[in-house]
């Protein structure tokens, strides 16, 4: 214990030194790496922007016409690294009828007629962390039995991007920041079981380990670092505070490491080498008062390398790790420093999920100083109780920047808001970009679309409809046809996995296929409320498992060629790129899974999935068998937290 005080001092006193030495200087990040080798503290100071030299070539805003150079030399690499675990994940898979080995020797060596795989994880709160949870452990090769027959562990190892919304950015965040932790590494108590959402945000991490704080401390040190931020000349919002609370619950580090940053993802080796998928989260840009919809929201989105969008209305981008830097009409004055520590990991995970800023004002421990109620209330007075969910980017990076089109370039400020207003609560938009060239998209989706909490189509139904525009908002994008909500709800397309834009030629354009994984209930109710701040650990192990089984049919226990077809779809714009027949396995799956047309857009009575526990009487004793812990442990659970 003493100990464990000291070196903790230690490498406060470390740090304090590095970063008072940094004032000024030009930032080595490889000192940093050193120090610490997963996402890193690298901000100058904390969590106030600090000013230092701008390097060589100076950050500027770049049109969005194509990928930046960085991550362009980064895909070079990404592509040629998902290949290995791609060959062995299709063999696993056992397409019956298509030689995996050949095929690989025939295309293999040029990675980018293979396929291009990215993941989505929509926003829904602490359910949509959990639920993509367990799709992200079902997709991760290092999770246990992830590799046996049924499952589909590897699908990330081969994947390109990964991008989180909301509560999918708390997921995507955690793991990224983490070393590219894993869920399983996560929720371990032998390895820190740092996802502790047993006790509510508003009370602080449970005193243990990294976590050395009382709840009143907590509060203050919450309150002392955005007060410390805002004395240093910064605009804070409602964001600020919502986002260092939730760095406790997400970045495994101490006091919620108050020096991550999001862009120093960039210098973790595993990333470098291209071993991991990029990690991309997105936010929404409007303006105070104003309302979004798919078809006039701008779409943000930060990567380790850039923030900024492809929306035709900014359409630029500027590096993530100069953000808080004056950029004027494209460029930082030239008697201008840079800005560094903007980024902050746990702010950034704050934008994407802003709805969740009102968690904040439901506060009324006694814990809470007076210094942080007043601290609220006044930003409260500032934008009002309908702005609540702004996040300040100032100065706004794209000021005086594409003027004609920039709905906000006059603008000293940039509002960003959660990442789902728009409706679009799935992270597509980044991903269906042409010059990313994406063939297949796993869509995760935990949104609380019915009035019983589960998804019914809505999201797909925005990015649809954006891409409707395509000159305008849309500008090139592509995207399948989707059919209405109560179509969705008809058919049951949320019910089981759907592919959608099996057939290219109705497609507007080249576009990636839609995996679309709704969730519903396998071994757990996991419709937990949106807004159900605390989860216990088996209740949030229980909705982990069920993500694991929505992904993997029950571990094909539902459809035994869900595996198979997994594999098709991973495939299938790929063996159409290389004039490749298909094997006739693909053709079955394609006609059991690809939404087929069909319409029916009667209005349904209502939504309600079976639960558990009718579902284990209509699936017989098998399955009984395999849940039966899990469905008591649930009875337990539900009845007592469930809002
Ligand atoms: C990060 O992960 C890599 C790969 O698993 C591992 O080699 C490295 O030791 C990890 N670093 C830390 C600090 O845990
Ligand atoms: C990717 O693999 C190809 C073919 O093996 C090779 O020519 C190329 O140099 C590799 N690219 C990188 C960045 O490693
Ligand atoms: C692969 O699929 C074939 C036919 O569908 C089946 O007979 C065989 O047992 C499967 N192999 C494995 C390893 O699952
Ligand atoms: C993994 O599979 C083995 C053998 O089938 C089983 O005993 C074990 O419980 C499984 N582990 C998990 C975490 O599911
Ligand atoms: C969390 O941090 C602690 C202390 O650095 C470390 O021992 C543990 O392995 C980490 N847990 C994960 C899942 O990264
Ligand atoms: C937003 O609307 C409120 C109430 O109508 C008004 O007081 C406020 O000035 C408006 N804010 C902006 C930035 O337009
Ligand atoms: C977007 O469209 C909605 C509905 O037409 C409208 O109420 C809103 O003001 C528009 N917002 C912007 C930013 O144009
Ligand atoms: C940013 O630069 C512009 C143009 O030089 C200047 O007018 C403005 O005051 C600067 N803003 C800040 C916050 O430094
Ligand atoms: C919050 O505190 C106020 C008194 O400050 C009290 O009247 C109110 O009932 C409390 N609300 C809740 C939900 O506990
Ligand atoms: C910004 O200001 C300039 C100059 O005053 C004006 O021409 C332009 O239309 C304004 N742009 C917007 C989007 O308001
Ligand atoms: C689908 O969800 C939307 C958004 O919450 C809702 O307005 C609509 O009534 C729902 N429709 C069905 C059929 O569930
Ligand atoms: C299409 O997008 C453009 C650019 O954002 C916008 O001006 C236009 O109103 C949109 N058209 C429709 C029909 O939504």
């Amino acid at each position: 214990m003493i100990y464990y005080g000291l070196s903790l001092l230690l490498t406060w006193v470390f740090l304090v030194v590095v970063a008072q030495d940094r004032q000024g200087l030009e930032i080595d990040t490889a000192f940093a790496i050193e120090a610490v080798k997963r996402a890193f503290p690298d901000a100058p100071n904390n969590y106030v922007p600090a000013a230092v030299n701008c390097p060589s070539t100076r950050p500027a805003v770049r049109g969005a016409k194509t990928l930046s150079p960085e991550e362009q030399s980064w895909l070079e690499k990404r592509r040629n690294n998902t290949i290995d675990p791609m060959k062995d994940l299709l063999g696993r898979l056992n397409i019956t009828g298509f030689d995996i080995n050949s095929w690989f020797a025939a295309h293999g060596t040029n990675a980018s007629t293979l396929p291009n795989i990215g993941l989505a994880f929509s926003g829904g709160g602490y359910r949509a962390l959990m639920n993509g949870a367990g799709a992200i452990a079902a997709f991760d090769s290092r999770t246990n039995n992830s590799t046996s027959s049924g499952h589909l562990g590897g699908l990330l190892q081969a994947s390109t991007y990964v991008a989180g919304l909301s509560g999918g950015s708390w997921l995507v965040g955690s793991i990224f920041t983490n070393n590219f932790t894993t869920v399983t590494d996560i929720t371990s108590q032998n390895t820190g079981d740092f996802w502790q959402f047993g006790n509510s945000i508003f009370k602080g991490p449970p005193k243990s380990g990294i976590q050395l704080l009382n709840t009143a401390q907590y509060y203050s040190n919450i309150y002392d670092e955005v007060s410390n931020k805002e004395d240093a000349g910064w605009h804070i919002s409602l964001t600020d505070f919502w986002g260092r609370a939730l760095s406790f619950q997400l970045i495994n580090a101490t006091d919620g490491g108050p020096a991550y940053t999001f862009s120093s993802i960039q210098d973790d080796p595993q990333f470098i080498s291209g071993d991991i998928p990029m990690p991309i989260i997105v936010a929404d840009g409007r303006a105070p008062n104003q309302t979004l919809i798919s078809g006039n929201s701008t779409v943000y989105e930060f990567t380790p390398y850039e923030f900024g969008t492809f929306d035709p209305t900014v359409f630029g981008f500027v590096p993530t790790r100069y953000l808080g830097s004056n950029f004027t009409a494209g460029q930082i004055p030239s008697n201008d420093k840079c800005i560094r520590g903007f980024d902050n990991a746990g702010f950034v995970m704050g934008v994407s999920s802003t709805l969740f800023n009102q968690f904040l004002l439901q506060i009324n421990s006694t814990s809470i100083s007076p210094s942080f109620k007043k601290a609220l209330t006044k930003i409260l007075q500032d934008v009002g109780e309908d702005n609540n969910d702004i996040a300040d980017i100032y100065p706004n990076p794209f000021y005086h920047y594409n003027s004609l089109s920039n709905p906000g370039a006059n603008a000293t400020t940039l509002t960003l808001v959660d990442g789902g207003e728009d409706l679009q609560n799935i992270p597509l938009q980044p991903l269906i970009q042409p010059e990313r060239s994406l063939d297949v998209i796993f869509a995760v989706d935990s949104s609380a679309d019915t009035t019983t909490y589960w998804p019914n189509g809505t999201s797909l139904v925005a990015t649809y409809q954006r891409s409707l525009n395509g000159t305008g908002i849309g500008n090139g994008t592509a995207f399948p046809y989707i059919p209405d909500q109560n179509t969705f709800v008809n058919l049951g397309l949320n019910t089981r996995p759907t592919f959608f834009g099996c057939n290219t030629s109705n497609m507007t354009g080249p576009g990636p296929l839609i995996v679309y994984l709704a969730n519903y209930p396998y071994v757990f109710n996991s419709n937990v409320s949106t807004f159900q701040d605390s989860t216990n650990n088996t209740e949030r192990n229980a909705v982990i498992e069920n993500g694991y089984d929505v992904v993997t049919m029950g571990n094909a226990t539902t459809d035994a060629q869900w595996p198979v077809c997994v594999g098709c779809a991973i495939l299938s714009r790929s063996l159409e790129r290389t004039n490749t027949t298909w094997p006739s396995v693909c053709e079955q799956c394609f006609s059991k899974f690809c939404w087929d047309g069909t319409v029916n857009s009667t209005q349904p009575e209502g939504y309600a999935p079976p639960t558990t526990f009718s579902s284990l009487k209509v699936n017989g004793s098998a399955k009984l068998k395999r849940v039966g812990p899990l469905a008591l442990l649930a009875a337990l659970v539900t009845g007592a937290s469930m809002m």
